[in-house]
């Protein structure tokens, strides 16, 4: 890949703003949306992985800005890490309507748009949110023998073979679950920790 890591990742930019055929499509532009491709370091060591965007995301086209993106950032300060230091995304880029859960078709239409934005950064660590992108990542970088349910995985690395990068796969509870639950709040806390260890021995 010739290009700088920028345009690359303008182009996925320009591709999602053109993909009129998404179901999501008409909806984004009824509303005013805008879809939500990513945010933060090009070079990023570290990749977290929502799921998709919600009202205030599709409203400013920046990923995690609302309730779940403050926990994120407090969980992010509890390592000592900015967002501007990491990269946020999600698998599917547009809202999906009352913040449903993304069907597996709009997983299916969107995931190439992350899995070329994890061959451009190429991060050490892709750290999941929620069971979705848990679910997506595990299955596309070989890791479906690992696969298993978050409350079983979630704060363990997974390392992807020489082929997938070497990357090491870290599932995690989705951050919104911190704002209703504060046992998972604290679970999240501990997870980061984990990570915290992982990102010291890179
Ligand atoms: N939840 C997600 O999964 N992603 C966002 O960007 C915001 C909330």
């Amino acid at each position: 890949m010739s290009n700088s890591k920028y345009e690359q990742l303008k182009k996925i930019k320009d591709e999602v703003v053109a993909l009129i055929n998404s179901p999501l499509y008409e909806y984004r532009v009824k509303n005013k949306n805008k879809p939500v491709i990513g945010q933060g370091d090009h070079n990023a060591k570290i990749m977290f992985v929502g799921e998709a965007p919600g009202k205030n995301e599709a409203e400013t086209g920046v990923p995690f800005c609302g309730a779940a993106g403050r926990v994120l950032d407090e969980l992010l300060a509890s390592i000592s890490l900015k967002r501007q230091e990491v990269y946020v995304t999600n698998i599917v880029k547009d809202r999906p309507p009352n913040n449903r859960d993304p069907s597996p078709q709009e997983i299916e239409l969107y995931s190439p748009f992350l899995i070329r934005q994890v061959q451009i950064i190429k991060p050490a660590i892709i750290a999941t949110l929620g069971r979705f992108s848990m679910d997506f990542v595990m299955k596309e970088f070989g890791l479906e023998k690992e696969m298993g349910k978050i409350s079983t995985l979630h704060g363990k690395s997974f390392i992807t073979s020489k082929e997938y990068g070497s990357m090491q796969v870290v599932p995690l509870y989705h951050p919104a679950v911190a704002l209703y639950n504060a046992s998972q709040k604290k679970t999240l806390l501990e997870d980061f920790q984990v990570l915290a260890t992982i990102i010291s021995f890179l």
